[in-house]
């Protein structure tokens, strides 16, 4: 974000929906430009830990309307970056829990679908019937995901390409559906969709740990495009959608960095980093889900040209020489 737009935030009321990985990264950037910031999290030890750090955190499952009552009904900016990746719950923690408002929360479902459509469809349902009821809600920003496109075969992609169709059954159906909730319904003064590729960055080096550990062969093929952005370039993003010029409204973005490449590039990138033989891929090795990667370059032209983006890290060289340096 330009340092120009810091003094905009300043007394603003932000509300995160999702305070993992992208989300607690954006409250800590809020608080430091002064805002008030408040987060939903299923997570009564998580909600502790946010409060340390000045976060107001309500306990409440984001799909069910318990939260409505407990946030303020007039918003600056509201944030939903959810994902079904995390139990809610926590792994290190005991005991049946509770809402801010003393109800026991929903246990976290193993069926990967059903916490798809749990924490974006049924999520999302319940944000937009919240700014029905509320009387100034002022920028909505949701980050989906590029797995909301069904394009393969090395097409490239931009927000103009077809989405999968609408549907329960499927992570790009869900995906879909979710995105439809907010553009029928929301009742914000605007709304913002960014889909996001694949997330990395501090804490989250899953390819370079698999390459790191040696193994001499990974699972799947090396030969689909990764598309990836950076957390601090996915941050970048959503300030921008925040601080978006008036004339825009109501648009979807892709995020992803300038140059994605094969995956097999990339891991043999990260070996020759680390001094290592590049691994080799393993097909028949992979999970059901991965045995079958879409083959597309996402392209980010669009965010880049209304909203001002530009990435930090544009290729995984960039982003992941930062990581091997720390
Ligand atoms: N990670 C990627 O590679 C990737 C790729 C494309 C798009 N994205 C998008 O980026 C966003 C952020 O991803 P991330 O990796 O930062 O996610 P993350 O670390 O997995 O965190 C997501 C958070 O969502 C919360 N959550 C899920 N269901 C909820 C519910 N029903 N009610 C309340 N909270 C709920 C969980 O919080 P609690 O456990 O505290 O409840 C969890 O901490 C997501 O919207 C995702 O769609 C990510």
């Amino acid at each position: 974000m330009p340092t120009d737009t810091q003094p905009f935030f300043t007394g603003k009321q932000l509300l995160i929906f999702g305070c993992g990985y992208l989300g607690t990264l954006i409250a800590r950037q809020a608080l430091a430009r002064r805002m008030r910031v408040i987060a939903l999290t299923r997570n009564p030890q998580k909600a502790a830990v946010l409060r340390a750090e000045g976060i107001e955190a309500i306990v409440a499952d984001l799909a069910t309307p318990d939260w409505h009552e407990l946030v303020p009904r007039e918003m600056d900016y509201v944030l939903n970056c959810v994902s079904s990746g995390a139990a809610g719950t926590g792994a290190n923690s005991s005991g049946p829990h509770r809402s801010s408002n003393g109800g026991p929360l929903a246990e976290p479902n193993a069926d990967p679908l059903a916490r798809l459509r749990r924490s974006y469809l049924a999520g999302m349902q319940s944000l937009v019937e919240w700014t029905a009821q509320s009387p100034r809600i002022g920028t909505c920003v949701y980050t989906s995901s590029t797995g909301v496109y069904p394009q393969g075969d090395g097409a490239r992609v931009d927000e103009d390409s077809p989405l999968a169709t609408p549907a329960h059954d499927s992570r790009s159906g869900i995906l879909s559906a979710t995105e439809s909730a907010l553009r029928k319904n929301c009742v914000a003064q605007r709304w913002f969709i960014l889909r996001l590729a694949g997330l990395y960055g501090p804490g989250r080096t899953h390819l370079l740990d698999q390459v790191r550990d040696g193994a001499a062969a990974l699972p799947g093929s090396g030969e689909p495009h990764l598309n990836l952005t950076h957390v601090e370039d996915a941050a970048a993003a959503v300030w921008a959608a925040f601080a978006a010029p008036a004339a825009f409204a109501n648009r979807a973005y892709n995020v992803a960095d300038d140059f994605p490449a094969p995956k097999a590039e990339v891991v043999a990138w990260l070996a020759a980093q680390l001094g290592q033989p590049a691994p080799r891929f393993d097909p028949a090795r992979a999970t059901l889900r991965r045995r079958v990667v879409p083959d597309r370059v996402i392209l980010n032209h669009r965010l880049k040209r209304e909203l001002g983006w530009q990435p930090r890290y544009p290729s995984y060289r960039e982003g992941y020489a930062s990581l091997l340096s720390r």
